[in-house]
C-alpha cells in the first residue's frame, strides 16, 4: 500500500516544471545527485561510464532519455540521435545495444513514422546491434507488441521487447512473443496503472514475476530478468538450477546506480549482468520513477543536496 502511494506521489511530481527546474540546477553537475542514476547529459558522458562498467565485466544497454516527444520532428531528431549513438558505440568498440521507447520515436503522433524510425535504427545498427523496445504505459502495449511483431515477421532478429509482470494480460502476451521467438526482458512495471489492468498489491506483482520467470526460463531462448529484488533473483536462480539451465543462457538486468552490490555478487557467481545506462538532458521523469521505486533514494538525494549546500 505504502509502495503504491509513494510511486503515485513521485510519478505525479514527475510532471512538475518548478521541481524539474530546481533539480536541473543541482542534479546533473559533476557529482550531482542525479549522476548516481544517469551517466550525464551527453553521449561522451555515457561512453566514459560505459568504459568503466564494461571494464568491470558488466554488459550494457544504452538509452538516450526521452519519452512522449512533442512532435514528429522531435521523434525524428531522437531517432537521428540513436543512429549517431549506434555508430559512435561501434567506433568505440562497444557492442551497439540500445533500449528505446516508442513514444520517443513518435508512436503517439504518427505510428507509421515511428515504425520507420525504429527500422532506421535497426538498419543503422549493423549485424551486431540489438534494439530492446522498452514497454511504457498500458495504453501502448498493443501498438508496441504489434509493431515489434511486424518487424520480427519481416525477418529482423535484432529486436526484443519488454513485458511487465504487474499487468494481468502479460501471461497471454508472453505466450504470443514466446511462440514467435522474440526475446523478452521481464520487469515488474514502473507506470501508474489502474487496478482494472494491473495488480495493485506488490505481493501479487512479485508472485506474477516469479511465475513469468519460470515460464521464460523453461520456454525462451535467452530471457532477460530485469529486477533488483533479491527475492526475485533468488527465485530465478533456483528455477534455473532446477530446470538445468546454464548461467550463460539468460541474463539479469539492472539499472545504472541501483544495487551495485548485487550486480557485483551475481558477476562473481558466474551470471551475466546487463546494466541499463541512460544519458541525456530529458532525465527528470526517469529520475522520478527511480525515486518512486525506493523512498530511501529520496534520503540519498536530500543528503547530497545538504552536502552540496
Ligand atoms: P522492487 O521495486 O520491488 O524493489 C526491490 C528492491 O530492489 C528494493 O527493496 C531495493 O533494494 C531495490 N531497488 C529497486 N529499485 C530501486 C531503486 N530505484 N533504487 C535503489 N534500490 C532499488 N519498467 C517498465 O515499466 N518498462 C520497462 O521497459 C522497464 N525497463 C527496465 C529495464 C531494466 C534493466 C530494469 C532493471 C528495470 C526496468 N523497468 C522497466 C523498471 C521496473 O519495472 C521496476 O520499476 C524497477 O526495476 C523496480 O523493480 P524491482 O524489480 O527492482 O523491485
Amino acid at each position: 500500500m505504502l509502495d503504491a502511494l509513494s510511486r503515485t506521489f513521485f510519478l505525479s511530481l514527475a510532471g512538475s516544471e518548478p521541481l524539474r527546474r530546481l533539480a536541473s540546477r543541482y542534479g546533473m553537475r559533476a557529482g550531482g545527485f542525479a549522476r548516481r542514476f544517469i551517466a550525464g547529459e551527453t553521449l561522451e558522458d555515457a561512453l566514459e561510464t560505459a568504459r568503466q562498467l564494461t571494464g568491470a565485466g558488466l554488459l550494457l544497454t544504452l538509452n538516450y532519455l526521452g519519452e512522449s516527444v512533442a512532435s514528429i520532428e522531435d521523434a525524428r531528431r531522437a531517432a537521428d540521435g540513436y543512429v549517431r549513438m549506434l555508430g559512435t558505440m561501434r567506433e568505440h568498440g562497444l557492442t551497439p545495444r540500445i533500449s528505446v521507447k516508442l513514444t520517443q520515436l513518435g508512436l503517439v503522433h504518427d505510428p507509421a513514422a515511428c515504425e520507420a524510425n525504429l527500422r532506421r535504427l535497426l538498419d543503422a545498427g549493423g549485424d551486431a546491434c540489438f534494439v530492446r523496445v522498452d514497454m511504457e504505459h498500458s495504453t501502448w502495449v498493443d501498438p508496441t507488441l504489434d509493431l515489434v511483431e511486424r518487424i520480427w515477421r519481416d525477418g529482423h532478429r535484432r529486436v526484443g521487447v519488454v513485458l511487465q509482470a504487474y499487468l494481468y494480460r502479460t501471461p497471454d502476451d508472453l505466450a504470443r512473443v514466446n511462440a514467435l521467438g522474440i526475446g523478452v526482458r521481464l520487469c515488474k512495471g514502473a507506470y501508474k496503472e489502474d487496478r482494472d489492468v494491473a495488480y495493485p498489491v506488490k505481493a501479487d506483482v512479485n508472485a506474477a514475476f516469479v511465475d513469468l520467470t519460470g515460464t521464460l526460463l523453461r520456454d525462451a531462448d535467452y530471457p532477460a530478468l530485469a529486477t533488483h529484488d533479491p527475492h526475485m533473483i533468488a527465485a530465478a536462480r533456483a528455477a534455473a538450477d532446477e530446470i538445468g539451465r546454464s548461467r550463460d543462457s539468460f541474463e539479469f538486468q539492472m539499472l545504472y546506480g541501483v544495487r551495485r552490490d548485487l550486480q557485483a555478487s551475481l558477476l562473481d557467481d558466474g551470471y551475466r549482468v546487463r546494466v541499463y545506462l541512460p544519458h541525456g538532458d530529458q532525465w527528470f521523469p526517469y529520475f522520478m520513477r527511480r525515486m518512486g521505486e525506493r523512498p530511501a533514494n529520496v534520503l540519498f538525494v536530500a543528503r547530497s543536496l545538504l552536502h552540496e549546500r
